[in-house]
């Protein structure tokens, strides 16, 4: 999941590129690189491992000018993290520049066919498309965007790509492709953008065009041609995106995860404002979208991560509200061992980004077999969006950091509402959401309790558990997840009654297990396997809701409408992870190994 931008226009390229990079990095940020030409037989390459901020460094005093230029944050996938494999990628003779985000699948028949007789620089499928480029533009006396389009022709059908070439020899253009990897052009006055992400560009312009799969672009400073598969010239119409580039700053926070944390009761409250209207009715979710819903006998769920941990949640709304038997699947499973499915299904997808590539492959098999679908999403405009045959947003704003913390709370909150409407649930849902956002606010505020939480039942520990029951036990996975994705603490989210089965043989001394009691239900039980643990020498760490707390626990939640509290309940687990991972001298939003938009299987 790479990021790439590229820009030509009327000013200097480089303080773009590298701000553009900076809002990409969230994607991936093993290594990074720029190319920019000058338009006067002068140009420049500099990559650089590590962050951006390397890169920047890098290009500093070379006398780098010009007012085109492309630039790419990597997250690598074919050949290691290293300044031979990061990106732009340059072909033998320096004559093609090309980034590139996604994967090649016969990258090295491609290799053993065409390239044999050339000195190749990298480990990466990249190089091999550069040089192909390169091969045909000289050998067949191709133009640079015939010779990019050879190159694609021949890329196996589930290769995915999000291409930006230069050629030396046409120095103020900018050549574009894409499939499965998104890529947006940009349009302004001052010329033009090519983007992953909209928001590492609103600096230049809120006006974009889709760049679909199969389509190519050549854009120079004042004109955008886009060409369909076949390369008959077509026009699209840029759409606006109404988000402010200081939407996408962290303003006066330390790291994006705690303002996207800080944001949650807002989110709340804008869904509800969204979503009902004065009188608690239901709006803005078209009635094609019930009546699809209504029709069906069994509801899926289908989602990746965290999103697959509110799809969790959001079962039992659906259940419970709509009376329609509901399942939840992990994306990656799905598309590959698709489950037997029942006569008239409805789908629903769970995606933060709209880009997942284990959702989208599953959303591409499910529209193939001509099942109805709909995507909750925070990027509308992404595939996940555009595919389904209905989508609904769940407006949490730009959500930058990689552990994802507004749009799970989001995507439970459309969830409620979407069964709510659907269904005939015996609760004003709309009082209860304004509940909720009351008392996330107040979570929010107490951050040194769980700052206090996290130093005094983590420091230097390397293991740890989640536990409870029922919906408690939906929240311990996602609970889990936030800790172990940026504090690499070994944590796992566990039924609590399933303990006894097996895992209960790692807790030894001092494990920290921390405890999720929201469910009246089943609290005594899991004050028995609370105990179990504490028997066995577990430091336990229990959270409570007020309803069923008891003297001695470590944190009192405060009570909303028990079907909804896990949207408090992951909040102190969102802290205590955040608190954790600082106290760990580790980087909050750009955790090692990871990319906040997985775009390739
Ligand atoms: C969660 O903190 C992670 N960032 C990751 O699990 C993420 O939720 C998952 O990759 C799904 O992404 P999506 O919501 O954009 O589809």
């Amino acid at each position: 999941m790479c990021g790439i931008v590229g820009y030509t226009g009327i000013n200097q390229v480089l303080p773009k590129l590298l701000k553009g990079l900076e809002k990409l990095e969230y994607r991936g940020y093993d290594s990074a690189g720029v190319y920019v030409n000058n338009g006067v037989n002068e140009d420049f390459l500099v990559r650089e491992q590590g962050r951006v901020s390397m890169l920047e460094l890098a290009t500093k005093n070379k006398g780098i000018s010009g007012t085109a230029g492309i630039a790419h944050t990597r997250w690598a996938t074919h050949g290691g993290v290293s300044v031979k494999n990061a990106h732009p990628h340059m072909s033998s003779d320096g004559r093609f520049y090309l980034v590139h985000n996604g994967v090649i699948e016969n990258y090295d028949v491609l290799r053993d066919t065409y390239l044999k007789d050339i000195k190749l620089n990298s480990e990466t499928d990249t190089e091999i498309a550069v040089q192909l480029i390169d091969k045909f533009a000289k050998e067949e006396e191709l133009s640079a965007v015939d010779a990019f389009r050879k190159m694609i022709s021949l890329l196996d059908e589930n290769s995915a790509y999000g291409f930006l070439l230069m050629d030396r020899q046409t120095p103020g253009l900018l050549y574009t492709a894409k499939k499965k990897s998104p890529l947006l052009i940009g349009v302004a006055e001052e010329g033009n953008v090519v983007t992953s992400d909209a928001a590492a560009m609103l600096d230049v312009t809120n006006d974009f065009i889709e760049l679909m799969d199969g389509e190519t672009a050549i854009i120079s400073k004042d004109k955008v041609s886009l060409f369909d598969e076949h390369g008959v010239e077509i026009v699209r119409e840029p759409f606006t995106i109404n988000i402010d580039a200081s939407e996408t700053d962290k303003g006066v926070y330390p790291y994006y995860m705690l303002k996207e944390v800080d944001e949650q009761a807002v989110v709340a409250r804008t869904l509800s404002q969204h979503y009902f209207d004065e009188e608690g009715h239901i709006k803005n979710i078209d009635s094609q979208i019930t009546e699809a819903i209504k029709k069906a006998d069994r509801i899926y769920i289908v989602a990746a991560g965290t999103s697959y941990h509110a799809g969790l949640v959001g079962k039992r709304y659906f259940e419970q509200w709509t009376g329609i038997p509901t399942e939840v699947h992990i994306a990656s499973e799905f598309a590959y061992d698709q489950p037997l499915l029942s006569n008239k299904p409805f789908f629903i997808f769970l995606s933060q980004s709209g880009e997942t590539a284990d959702s989208r492959e599953v959303l591409d098999n499910i529209v193939k077999q001509g099942y109805p679908s709909l995507t909750i999403a925070n990027v509308m405009n992404s595939t996940l969006t555009r595919e389904a045959d209905f989508a609904l947003p769940i407006l949490a704003g730009p959500e930058i950091a990689v552990a994802s913390t507004k749009a799970y709370t989001a995507q439970v909150i459309v969830e409620a509402i979407l069964a709510y409407a659907v269904g005939d649930a015996d609760i004003d849902l709309k009082h209860e959401l304004a509940r909720v956002a009351v008392e996330m606010q107040v979570i929010i505020d107490q951050k040194e309790v769980f700052n206090d939480i996290a130093k005094t039942a983590l420091h230097n520990r390397h293991s740890a558990f989640y536990i409870g029951r029922g919906l408690d036990a939906a929240v311990a996975v996602e609970a889990a997840l936030k800790l172990k994705e940026i504090s690499y603490v070994q944590t796992e989210g566990f039924a609590a009654g399933e303990l006894k089965h097996g895992t209960i043989s790692l807790i030894e001394e001092g494990t920290p297990v921390f405890a999720l009691l929201t469910q009246e239900k089943t609290a005594g039980l899991v004050r028995g396997e609370i105990a179990q643990v504490a028997a066995r020498g577990a430091k336990t760490i229990v959270l409570a809701s007020e309803s069923i707390a008891k003297e001695n626990d470590d944190y009192i939640l405060p009570n909303v409408n028990e079907l909804l509290m896990p949207l408090l309940a992951v909040i102190p687990a969102q802290l205590i992870a955040y608190y954790a991972t600082l106290d760990r001298g580790l980087d909050v939003d750009r955790p090692r190994n990871l990319a906040k938009s997985v775009t390739v299987q």
